[in-house]
């Protein structure tokens, strides 16, 4: 495999390392989805499975990602490949590496079209923007989804911010930019948090999310549980794996991994506290689904004394987590263009993201132009999503928990992850057993359908 002779960057330190890995995985994810997730699947039940999936299945298939991106140092296609070489595999394993670069685009173009939601808002916000009752915020929401410039125009807004950030490279872009925006996204987190302490309801919003009540425990609220902890720590697309190839061989892998996770779940629950403080002190219903942050959040900020300084706010926290994913999902694809075919770093970038952007725009007009053209009912956004989170994301974890765990053999694993005995045969076995048992269960009841 031809490599340019540029040096390969590396971060800086290994807490750049934990600030981007942050980056990729508090998106939309935790600040959007988790909250109207939780909302809508029973509250603390869901909670709960989720926390415990992260650890269970998260961490370990985190480590195994930054493992095979750390040892193979390169985008995930050559890494795959350097990594089944060394130990004996097959180049089919490169495949891997494929699926997730590509799924990683799709799911920008959809991510990016979403945010875009966020940046109107975020504007809506800024030129003082009210919502007085419940069918006027579920009004302004839809007159968005039926406005494809206005769609369009902010999609743009949101990809040129993205590919801006990853065209000017590792060091200098990528790491730069997490670290200007992540402590900003903590303190506006800590600032609602106060607030929704403050002038929200927090007692009903904690018992809601920690009052764990078994019967709210079905198969359907675990297993959505278990896909949202994937989606969460950007798991399968090849995104860590390009973030570990930057990472230099002194930094622990565990320990990076439990920092990141830490994070995540922090991050999901104080923005769940947050919305669901403000959605109780105002009367509204926690179960909106994904209007929650769109439509019920507008209506309580409309309705608050300084709710209008807190939308902005609020808005410009979902836009920071959601901006420093996307980045993460542009970097694989981008990172391959440069090693493999030499192409200068910004046009592979600019070029990549033009290739988002068309697609995006499809999803865009799915919506409303486009709105009668469907696959098994789903419009393109629906299709796209369903095909990445629900197919692509499960499948490749599986594989890259099979590859780690069985087909690697010991000792290059061993040697990478570099963990005493117990803690490395207790990682191994759960990614051997636990992580693909999981991942299967979740796979099979999903494409049945028979949740959600
Ligand atoms: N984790 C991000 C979120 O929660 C989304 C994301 C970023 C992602 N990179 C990814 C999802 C890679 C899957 C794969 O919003």
């Amino acid at each position: 495999m031809s490599q340019s002779a540029v040096p390969r960057s590396t971060w800086s330190n290994r807490w750049a390392f934990i600030l981007v890995t942050i980056g990729s995985s508090v998106g939309l994810g935790n600040i959007w989805k988790f909250p109207y997730m939780a909302g809508s699947q029973g509250g603390s039940a869901f909670v709960l499975v989720y926390l415990i999936c992260v650890l269970l299945i998260g961490l370990p298939l985190l480590m195994a990602e930054i493992l095979i991106g750390r040892r193979g140092k390169g985008n995930p296609v050559s890494s795959l490949l350097k990594v089944a070489e060394e130990t004996g595999n097959s180049s089919w394993w490169g495949v891997l590496g494929w699926v997730g670069m590509l799924g990683a685009l799709l799911i920008l173009s959809f991510y990016s079209v979403v945010s875009g939601w966020i940046v109107d808002y975020l504007f809506k916000a800024l030129t003082g923007f009210r919502v007085e009752t419940a069918e006027a915020a579920r009004q302004s929401f839809d007159t968005l989804l039926g406005n494809p410039y206005q769609m369009a125009l902010w999609h743009t807004v949101f990809l040129v911010l993205t590919v801006g950030v990853v065209a000017r490279g590792v060091v200098s872009g990528i790491e730069f930019a997490n670290k200007t925006l992540l402590p900003c996204l903590f303190l506006i987190l800590a600032l609602l948090t106060l607030w929704g302490c403050v002038a929200g309801d927090m007692p009903a919003a904690w018992h809601f999310m920690f009052d764990f009540k078994l019967a709210d425990l079905t198969p359907v609220v675990a297993l959505a549980a278990v896909g949202h902890a994937f989606f969460s720590l950007s798991l399968g697309m090849g995104a860590i794996m390009a973030y570990g190839s930057y990472l230099d061989r002194k930094t622990s892998i565990a320990h990076t991994s439990l920092w990141v996770v830490a994070a995540g779940m922090l991050v999901g629950i104080l923005a769940g506290l947050a919305i669901f403080s403000l959605t109780f002190r105002y009367g509204l219903q926690p179960d909106e689904g994904p209007g929650l942050i769109l439509q019920t959040l507008p209506l309580a900020f409309s309705h608050m004394p300084g709710g209008g300084l807190l939308a902005i706010f609020f808005f410009l926290l979902v836009l920071f987590a959601a901006w420093t994913s996307a980045i993460s999902l542009t970097e694989p694809f981008v990172a391959w263009l440069t090693e493999r075919l030499s192409i200068h770093r910004p046009i592979a970038a600019w070029g990549t993201g033009l290739a988002v952007w068309l697609l995006g725009l499809a999803s865009c007009l799915s919506f409303n132009w486009w709105n009668d053209y469907r696959l098994f009912g789903l419009n393109l956004f629906d299709t796209l999503d369903f095909l990445t989170s629900r197919i692509m994301m499960p499948l490749s974890g599986l594989a890259i928990a099979i590859f780690v765990g069985w087909a690697m053999g010991r000792t290059a694993v061993a040697d990478e992850i570099r963990l005493n005995r117990h803690a490395f045969t207790l990682w191994l076995n759960v990614l051997r057993f636990l992580v693909p048992v999981g991942i299967t269960l979740v796979f099979v009841f999903r494409i049945f359908g028979w949740m959600e």
